[in-house]
C-alpha cells in the first residue's frame, strides 16, 4: 500500500493512502474525540464531534469520514475546532436528561466525559423537560431511554451491520428524530435477541442492561436462603483486564471476592461447560450414527437461540437439545447438589455472573425450569459485578486468592475455553476424539477453530476413515451468512458452533465498556492460558462430572440427563407482540 505524508498539529506522520484523518491523528498519538464512529465500519460522519481544521479548507471536516491526502496539514486543537466541539456538545446536552448522577452509565459515560474534557460546567440551552418517549423496561435484558439518545446511530449500525438483527432504527424527523424499534413497539416484543451489543456501544446510557443487582443483594441478606453463585469463563478474563491481573489470578481472587460478597457457595460455570461437552459430544456422535438431524448446532448462546427462533425456525431441530452451561449448573444445583446436601431446592437461589445480557432473558425462559422452579434466579453481568464490588468497598487488589467450592466448582481447561469463539467446538472435539479412539488428542489438533476469523472450518477424521466437517462462527451477521449457505446447500457440516457476540462470550454485551477486536482477542488469550495451565484439560476427565454420572445422571443422554439438562425451542415470528407466538 503506497504511503502519504501529512502533519498533525505540526507533527509529520507517514500513513497508508486511503487512511482517514482520524487514523493519522491516532498515529500521531493525538486523541480526537468521536461519538458515532465505529472502528471497522464505514463512517457516517453524523455527529461531527471529531471535526478538525485542514489547512486550505474553509469548513471543518469530520476526521473519521475524510481520507487524509498527501501534504495535508491537520490541526485538531485550534480555537475554532475547540469552540465548534463545545457547541456541538452543548447542542447534545440541551436535549439530554439530567440524571447522570444516578444513571447506569454514571461515571462511565462518553458524553459526560467529553463535556468534562471540554470544560462545560453548565448548559447553554435547554429544550424543556417534555418527555415524548417513556423509558422502555419491557426487556429482561436491556433498558432503553430514548431521551438520552444523541442519535449517533451506533446501536442501529451494530444491530444491523454486525448482528444482522435490525431490531431498532432511526424514526421521525428533525427534533422529533428517535431511535426506536419497528412500530415504536416495546423492545421485548421485537426481534431483539438481547445480545446487548447496542448497550456495549451506546456512548450515553440510552441503552443499558437491566440490572438485577438489587435482587441479588436481597437474596444475600435473607438468612432463610442458601445462595449459590456461578461465574462464566469470560468474566474472570475481564476482571483480570480491569484490575490488572492474569485471568488465572483474577479467577482465584474472584472466588474469594464472591464469598466476601456473601454467597454461601461459589460454583463455576466451567463445571457445567464440561457437563455440556459430555452431553453435546455424545449427542453429536448419536446424530452422526442415527443420520441426523445435521448439522448439530450449538445452543449455549441465548442470543443465537432467539435469533434462530425468529429467522431460522426451520433449523430448530438442528439445535443441540443441551441447555446452556448457565442453565445446566442451575439445574444441577437444585437437583443433584440439593439432594446430596439435603437442602430443599425451593430455599436455594442460584445467581449467575455472565458476560452476556441475553443470559438474563435465558434464565426467564419458561423452558428453563427444573424441580418446579427456575434453574437460575438472577443474572448479573460482569459490569454489574464490578459495580457490586465498588458498592461494597471491595479492594480487588488486596483480596486473597481462593478456590471454588466443591463439587460444582471443579472444572477443566476445556471448560475455560468455552468463553472464546471456537472454544465450544474445540472442547467438544477433544471429547469426541476420545470417545471414538480411546485416546486424547494433541494440543494442536483443533487449533483451526481458534482465532477471530468470521467463519472457521475444521475436519475430523473418524476411525473408519470417514471425515466430519464442522464450522465455527461468531457475531450474528456472520451466523446469518453461514446459515444462508447451509440452507442453500452450498456448505455441508456435521456440526456448527455459533456464538452471538463478536469474539464469543469474551466480547459479550455485559462485559466492561470499551470492547474491540484487539481486546476480545486478549481476553480469549487469557482463557487459553488458563486451559494450558490446568492439570486436566478434557471435559471427560473432570472427576466431579464423572461422579455426577455415577451417582445421579447415569450416563450422557440418559433419561435423567434429558429431564434435567436438555430442552427444546419453538419458532417465533418476526415483528410485533401480536405476531410473537410465545404466549
Ligand atoms: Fe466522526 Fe461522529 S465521530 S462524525
Amino acid at each position: 500500500m503506497p504511503k502519504i505524508n501529512v502533519t498533525v498539529n505540526g507533527r509529520p506522520v507517514e500513513i497508508e493512502q486511503g487512511a482517514t484523518i482520524l487514523d493519522a491523528a491516532k498515529l500521531a498519538q493525538v486523541k480526537v474525540p468521536t461519538l458515532c464512529h465505529i472502528e471497522g465500519l464505514e463512517p457516517t460522519g453524523s455527529c461531527r464531534i471529531c471535526s478538525v481544521e485542514v489547512e486550505g479548507r474553509r469548513t471543518l471536516v469530520p476526521s473519521c469520514a475524510e481520507p487524509a491526502t498527501d501534504g495535508m496539514e491537520i490541526k485538531t486543537n485550534t480555537p475554532r475546532v475547540l469552540t465548534a466541539r463545545r457547541q456541538m456538545l452543548q447542542l447534545l446536552l440541551a436535549n439530554h436528561p439530567d440524571d447522570c448522577l444516578y444513571c447506569m452509565r454514571a461515571g462511565d459515560c462518553d458524553l459526560q466525559q467529553l463535556a468534562q474534557d471540554a470544560g462545560i460546567r453548565e448548559r447553554a440551552w435547554r429544550r424543556g423537560e417534555h418527555r415524548s418517549h417513556p423509558v422502555d423496561r419491557s426487556s429482561p435484558s436491556v433498558v432503553r431511554d430514548p431521551e438520552k439518545c444523541i442519535l449517533c446511530g451506533k446501536c442501529v449500525r451494530v444491530c444491523d451491520e454486525i448482528q444482522g438483527v435490525s431490531a431498532i432504527d432511526h424514526a421521525g424527523r428533525g427534533f422529533d428524530s428517535y431511535v426506536l424499534p419497528a412500530f415504536d413497539d416495546e423492545l421485548a416484543s421485537t426481534v431483539c435477541v438481547n445480545c446487548g451489543q447496542c448497550v456495549a456501544i451506546c456512548p450515553t446510557g440510552a441503552l443499558v442492561e437491566r440490572s438485577d443487582l438489587s435482587r441479588v443483594w436481597r437474596y444475600l441478606a435473607d438468612e432463610s436462603l442458601v445462595t449459590v453463585v456461578q461465574t462464566a469463563p469470560a468474566v474472570r478474563a475481564a476482571l483480570g483486564l480491569v484490575y490488572g491481573f492474569s485471568g488465572k489470578d483474577a479467577e482465584e481472587r474472584m472466588a474469594t471476592a464472591l464469598k466476601q460478597m456473601g454467597f454461601d457457595h461459589v460454583f463455576d460455570t466451567q463445571y457445567s461447560a464440561d457437563l455440556t461437552i459430555m452431553e453435546e459430544g455424545s449427542e453429536l456422535l448419536k446424530r452422526i450414527q442415527d443420520g441426523g438431524p445435521l448439522p448439530l448446532i450449538t445452543s449455549c448462546s441465548p442470543g443465537w437461540i432467539k435469533f434462530a427462533e425468529h429467522f431460522y425456525p426451520e433449523y430448530l431441530d438442528n439445535l443441540s437439545t443441551c441447555k446452556s452451561p448457565q442453565q445446566m449448573l442451575g439445574a444441577m444445583a437444585k437437583t443433584y447438589w440439593a439432594e446430596k446436601m439435603d437442602i430443599p431446592p425451593e430455599s436455594i437461589r442460584v445467581v449467575s455472573v455472565m458476560p452476556c445480557t441475553a443470559k438474563k432473558f435465558e434464565a426467564e425462559r419458561p423452558e428453563m425450569e427444573t424441580s418446579g422452579g427456575r434453574d437460575v434466579d438472577a443474572v448479573i453481568t460482569t459490569r454489574e459485578l464490578i459495580r457490586a464490588f465498588a458498592e461494597m468497598g471491595l479492594d480487588f487488589d488486596t483480596v486473597e486468592p481462593g478456590e471454588f467450592d466443591n463439587f460444582l466448582g471443579s472444572s477443566t481447561g476445556a471448560g475455560a475455553i468455552f468463553g472464546a469463539t471456537g472454544g465450544v467446538a474445540e472442547a467438544a472435539l477433544r471429547t469426541v476424539f476420545n470417545l471414538l479412539t480411546g485416546e486424547n488428542p494433541g494440543p494442536e489438533d483443533f487449533s483451526a477453530v481458534r482465532g477471530s476469523d468470521g467463519v472457521k472450518e475444521i475436519e475430523l477424521t473418524l476411525p473408519d476413515g470417514s471425515t466430519v466437517r464442522g464450522a465455527v462462527t461468531h457475531g450474528l451477521g456472520n451466523a446469518r451468512r453461514l446459515m444462508d449457505q447451509v440452507a442453500a446447500g452450498e456448505k455441508e457440516y456435521a456440526f456448527v458452533e455459533i456464538m452471538a457476540c463478536p469474539g464469543g462470550c469474551v466480547g459479550g454485551g455485559g462485559q466492561p465498556y470499551g470492547a474491540d477486536t484487539r481486546r476480545t482477542a486478549e481476553l480469549a488469550g487469557e482463557l487459553y492460558k488458563i486451559d494450558e495451565e490446568r492439570v486436566i484439560r478434557f471435559s471427560h476427565e473432570n472427576p466431579e462430572v464423572q461422579r455426577a454420572y455415577e451417582e445421579y445422571l447415569e450416563e450422557p443422554l440418559s433419561h435423567k440427563s434429558h429431564e434435567i439438562l436438555h430442552t427444546h425451542y419453538r419458532g417465533r415470528k418476526k415483528y410485533t407482540s401480536e405476531d410473537d407466538d410465545r404466549s
